[in-house]
């Protein structure tokens, strides 16, 4: 079985010197997505009331893309095989769109992302790094189970936006389109199913995050 770590130490030193600029690019603010936000000329919300709570819904997906970015990053820095750290590191490529589009999106709504965004990352990365370091298999299981309660999540929030906001919802849609992808992906290279009580745990951390968000 391949280890998970490292041949030499200069290979160690790259890979933790690529997620240190993930982790200052993401938290800094200045990624930019590779593909141009979907729904540039739609609707906007209709009143005062509206545009705070598509804010608040798009707070709550901003530091859900930083929580994505960090998982992504840390199951990278430590994923054994090179086809599995490729689909991480394409996935991750979407996830950076996303982060981009809610973000922008924010800044239209006249709105700001969470103040505990570093908290977020931490916490995301050290759950990468974990999950990566109990194997492939169960690091693609972690992935395809976040990503299935994601699309749930966005599910739930385009459900909650103002009708009028068609912006948002374009994102959310695409978002949502993207993350099934990831799952069938992460299912496609031989994700494990994971224990009951880990889905459990995962709900019960985004669940804390998501209700935080929103105001903080
Ligand atoms: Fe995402
Ligand atoms: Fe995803």
């Amino acid at each position: 079985m391949a280890s998970p770590f490292p041949r030499s130490f200069a290979q160690a030193v790259d890979r933790l010197l690529i997620a240190a600029d993930e982790a200052l690019r993401t938290l800094s603010g200045v990624a930019t997505a590779g593909r141009e936000a979907p729904g540039r000329e739609e609707g906007e919300p209709g009143t005062e009331e509206q545009r705070r709570l598509s804010a608040g819904l798009m707070r709550v997906n901003h530091a859900g893309e930083i929580c994505a970015q960090a998982l992504y990053s840390g199951q990278a820095l430590v994923a054994r095989d090179p086809q599995v750290r490729q689909a991480l590191e394409a996935a991750g490529a979407e996830e950076r769109d996303h982060l981009a589009w809610c973000g922008q999106r924010l800044g239209e709504l006249r709105s700001r992302p969470s103040y505990l965004t570093p908290i977020w990352y931490a916490g995301s990365f050290a759950m990468g790094v974990t999950s990566g370091l109990t194997g492939d298999r169960w690091s693609l299981g972690f992935l395809s189970e976040t990503e299935a309660q994601v699309e749930q999540h966005l599910e739930g929030h385009l459900d909650r936006l103002p009708p009028t906001d068609r912006r948002s919802r374009a994102i959310l849609e695409q978002m949502r389109d993207d993350e099934n992808r990831h799952g069938q992906t992460g299912r496609a290279l031989g994700a494990a199913e994971l224990p009951q009580p880990v889905k459990v745990a995962m709900r019960v951390f985004s669940k804390v995050m998501t209700r935080t968000a929103y105001w903080v």
